[in-house]
């Protein structure tokens, strides 16, 4: 049964979310038109046709009726033709409908990156302080040992698309949301600046921590990849708790909680 509107998002906590929300639409749009500037991902430090250290690659070679489109993985191949590599008469390796801009420019894309990556960056310094401010990471993220003695229900309730409404996040959406803000935005700033030759000069211990530029790009890429995932699901997760309640609560502030819940401690 549903109970009363509790207050759960505080107007910067709101503000920063769809900021970083904006940023990572741009961010990855554009770090796809990068990546089309050299589509090969590759483990250590070597790149290039003289080193046989590729994990993944993208590629385009001529057949009978024209040009096809594969992904190669670790040696194994398959056609992509239509989706990557070659789609209609673009021959390049993410389509035009998914980067940005929707043509070959690097310079451009660079230029998108960058700035967003930047904005990213303020929000999520303007959201540690505000969190740490108003208790938000202590209370909402920190994983307790109470919230990890009731990860197993918790998966079981998630299993069976059964949500419980209460003030505070459950365990999978905390481990779920800590994730991100404390392992994935990080880790891609971190390879992001390693990849930057004027981040290398200033901090070169990026370059040991992450074994050398190619490998944290191939890390940079995983991350994104892992961040699309997270979205997938963060979506498909509103939609079955109750995408009016959830929304409300990202825009608003407000959130309704199951009757059993009023009780709860702020
Ligand atoms: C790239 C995009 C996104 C990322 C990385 C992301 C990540 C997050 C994170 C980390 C939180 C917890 C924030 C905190 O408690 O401090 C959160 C909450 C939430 N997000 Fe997103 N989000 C994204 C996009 C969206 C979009 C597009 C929607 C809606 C259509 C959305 C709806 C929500 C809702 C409803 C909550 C929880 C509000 C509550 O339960 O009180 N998010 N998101």
């Amino acid at each position: 049964m549903a109970g009363s509107l509790v207050y759960r998002q505080t107007v910067w906590m709101r503000a920063a979310h769809w900021l970083w929300a904006v940023c990572l639409f741009f961010l990855l749009l554009s770090g796809l038109g990068i990546f089309n500037a050299h589509p090969v991902l590759y483990l250590g430090k070597e790149s290039g046709f003289a080193y046989d250290n590729a994990l993944l690659e993208i590629g385009a070679r001529d057949g009978a009726e024209g040009p096809r489109g594969f992904v190669r993985i670790l040696g194994h191949e398959a056609d992509t033709t239509g989706w990557l590599g070659v789609s209609g008469e673009d021959v390049q390796a993410f389509p035009p409908a998914v980067t940005i801009p929707s043509y070959y420019s690097l310079a451009t894309s660079r230029i998108v990156h960058f700035f967003f990556a930047w904005v990213l960056v303020g929000t999520l310094l303007v959201w540690l302080a505000a969190g740490l401010r108003s208790g938000h990471l202590r209370r909402d993220l920190w994983v307790t040992g109470a919230d990890l003695r009731a990860l197993p229900s918790d998966i079981a309730n998630h299993a069976r698309l059964r949500f419980r409404h209460g003030r505070r996040y459950n365990v999978l959406q905390k481990l779920a949301y800590a994730g991100v803000m404390f392992l994935a935005l990080p880790l891609m700033i971190a390879t992001g600046l390693t990849m930057s030759p004027g981040a290398d000069a200033f901090a070169p211990w990026l370059l040991a921590l992450f074994h050398g530029r190619q490998t944290a790009r191939t890390i940079h890429f995983l991350v994104m990849l892992a961040l699309v995932v997270f979205f997938l699901v963060h979506m498909l997760m509103i939609l079955a708790a109750g995408p009016l309640n959830e929304l409300r609560s990202i825009l608003t502030g407000w959130y309704r909680v199951d009757a059993d819940a009023e009780g709860e401690a702020e």
